[in-house]
């Protein structure tokens, strides 16, 4: 983890929800493309990442990584130079273990090599996803330091490269979805960690967040409680990429988590509301923020919320601070949550969770805003809307649809931020 990197949350574009394991030079390209023209390039989506899948399955003679020839004409330093010429990084995917999770070689035994490969390819951004590695555990060693080792040896490899490349780690496993609670440990190995198993397109798994113990189901997991507390600058928590304009005919059906919305099984699309949402979540939690959806089919609606810049803003907020829960359960049925900001402002959250539409008029204290003289400005995120207290201390007043968020940024009036 080369100092300086990723001082705010990593953002861009991953191939894995649309492609899987068939992505190609040509996914990449046109993604890059994309990144480009929409806009979503200025709004800051740096990094495309090539998933699992893109190399043969076995090594050269001098045991090094071959991306396949068919669907890579050039390897993938063609397609780092394609990329960087466009203003954009280049990430790629590979695992501790002997074999990725779609059984292409892993790097385990081959980090340095691996490494110096990478680099010499010209890449930017490496995750490195557990899958088999968990299992090649010796007996004796515990499960945290078996993952610890692994991914501080190609954090290592990669240091020793000399190349600046942000690490993005998945410890997580099938037999532990939790990584070894990765938040806990992982900030002195990796630039981010995934909290969470696949993040399906489905309500269930916007909010709470939780660790997906099948497809589109939650086991209600409280984010104040562990994972929301870590993270800051260089170092954050990764709640996966974003489902956000997924849409059925543009999914890869072999990718498990996302079979049931492929073949309509279950409608658990992500409508325009829940995407806001989903963005508003992943942006509170200063989450990286990684599409996955069709750039070069979107539509207008989806171009919008992923490049909502004040929205952008919270995640990206320099200072890098973590957002607390307010208020418990106290306002049924939404959830609440704070964060200051660098300058002073401050981010509100409020989720309902509901079927049905809330108003509510939350009271600055339980908020735990502090009061000002001069009262407070208050920029709703999603509608641009304006609006002044009248008092020292904010009233946050909400009307929201069912599964709608209001992001809230307050400004103390008579303080500059900056
Ligand atoms: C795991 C990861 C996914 C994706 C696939 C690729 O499931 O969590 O994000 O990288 O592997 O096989």
């Amino acid at each position: 983890v080369s100092a300086g990197l990723a001082r705010t949350p990593p953002m861009g574009w991953n191939s894995w929800n649309l492609r899987g394991a068939a992505v190609s030079a040509v996914d990449i390209r046109a993604a890059a493309d994309a990144l480009v023209v929409t806009g979503m390039r200025g709004a800051g989506y740096r990094y495309v990442t090539v998933d699992d899948g893109w190399m043969l399955p076995t090594r050269d003679e001098h045991g090094t990584l071959i991306a396949d020839p068919g669907r890579f004409p050039g390897g993938i330093a063609a397609l780092a130079r394609y990329v960087h010429a466009r203003g954009l990084r280049l990430g790629i995917y590979e695992s501790p273990g002997r074999t990725t999770c779609q059984g292409r070689p892993g790097s385990y035994g081959h980090e340095a090599h691996d490494a110096v490969t990478f680099a010499a390819w010209g890449v930017d951004y490496l995750k490195y996803d557990a899958c088999s590695y968990p299992g090649l555990r010796p007996a004796g060693t515990s499960a945290r330091a078996w993952l610890v080792a692994g991914f501080t040896r190609m954090r290592n490899a990669l240091d020793a490269t000399g190349r600046p490349i942000v690490y993005s780690i998945n410890p997580s496993s099938s037999g532990d979805p939790a990584g070894e609670r990765a938040w806990s440990w992982a900030s002195s190995v990796a630039n981010l960690w995934r909290v969470t198993n696949d993040h399906a397109p489905c309500w269930a798994t916007v909010l709470p967040m939780d660790y997906y113990p099948g497809v589109c189901t939650s086991d209600s997991f409280d984010p104040a409680s562990a994972w929301a507390s870590e993270g800051g600058p260089g170092h954050w928590n990764d709640l996966d990429m974003l489902a956000v304009g997924l849409t059925p005919s543009a999914v890869n059906p072999d990718v498990e988590n996302l079979a049931s919305l492929a073949t309509g099984r279950v409608s658990n699309q992500l409508d325009d509301t829940e995407a806001r949402t989903e963005l508003s979540v992943w942006s509170m939690f200063a989450s990286a923020l990684i599409a996955g959806n069709d750039l070069t089919t979107m539509s207008p609606a989806t171009r919008t919320i992923l490049t909502n810049r004040a929205v952008l803003a919270i995640d990206q907020d320099p200072l890098g601070a973590p957002a607390s829960r307010r208020g418990g359960d106290s306002w049924d049925g939404l959830s609440v949550w704070t964060r200051p900001l660098a300058g002073g402002d401050t981010a509100v959250l409020v989720v309902n969770r509901g079927d049905t539409r809330r108003a509510a008029d939350l009271p600055g204290s339980p908020l735990a805003l502090r009061a000002n003289p001069a009262g407070y400005e208050i920029a709703d995120l999603w509608t641009g809307r304006l609006t002044r207290t009248a008092g020292t201390v904010p009233t946050l007043s909400v009307d929201l649809a069912p599964h709608e968020a209001a992001l809230v940024r307050l400004t103390p009036v008579g303080r500059t931020a900056g």
